[in-house]
């Protein structure tokens, strides 16, 4: 089984955690577009999604699936029913990096405001400790030196992504070759750093459930 059709067996599966009824967080990225896709099929049974890029809103917005701004959800209901999207790595703990499609603040920002985060990869995303993937960090374009200097004392390489803008007007710093072996602990660490909006840790906002495609089907971690 090739990875891309591991992706779209953990898409399909995702759509057993839609709550009928309910407003539903979306992700980014080619796993998400596979769940878009499928959600498409069940639309008429959902009151909406809430994006978690423009290019997210745009693809549901293609397939006829209402897209609500997340501050009118919110007035609706009092979170989200389930956030459904992708990651770049997940550790045994559930902790992942994500971001590698540059939407980590708004991916973030939805997954803090549902219930239950669905987490859908194939099984090359899994790993002992996260890092292997390069770790981006969301950065107001003005306090790009300072945070490159602080980034640069860690024990992996920063560098700016080239040519690259995030949907709210920031830049990314990606750093590579980490060992992460405290998630929570370098996320609350980077957090604290002035002009960090957001990095792609989610060790707070963690998986509750991971959805992982294998040649031998879907499992349920
Ligand atoms: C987007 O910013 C990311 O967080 C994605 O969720 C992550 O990169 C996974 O993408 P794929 O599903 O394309 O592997």
């Amino acid at each position: 089984m090739t990875q891309n059709e591991m992706k779209q067996k953990v898409a399909e599966a995702a759509l057993a955690y839609v709550v009928e009824g309910s407003i539903v967080g979306v992700g980014t990225g080619s796993t998400a577009n596979m769940f878009i896709d499928a959600l498409a099929t069940v639309k008429d049974k959902i009151k909406g999604a809430v994006a978690s890029s423009e290019v997210t809103a745009e693809r549901l917005r293609g397939h006829g699936i209402a897209v609500l701004e997340l501050n009118d959800a919110l007035q609706q209901v009092d979170s989200l029913s389930v956030y459904i999207d992708g990651a770049d790595e997940f550790d045994p703990e559930k902790c992942l990096t994500k971001g590698g499609g540059g939407a980590l603040t708004r991916e973030k920002i939805v997954a803090a405001a549902s219930s239950k985060f669905v987490c859908i990869v194939d099984g090359t995303k899994q790993v002992d400790y996260l890092g292997g993937f390069p770790l981006p960090i969301e950065v107001i374009p003005m306090a790009e030196s300072l945070v490159m200097g602080i980034a640069g004392k860690l024990s992996g390489e920063a560098k700016v992504r080239a040519g690259f803008i995030t949907d709210n007007g920031n830049i990314i710093i990606d750093i590579t070759g980490l060992k992460i072996t405290d998630a929570l602990a370098l996320e609350n660490d980077l957090n604290e750093v002035p002009g960090v909006v957001t990095n792609g840790i989610f060790a707070h906002q963690r998986a509750d459930v991971v959805l992982m495609g294998t040649p031998e089907g879907v499992q349920t971690l």
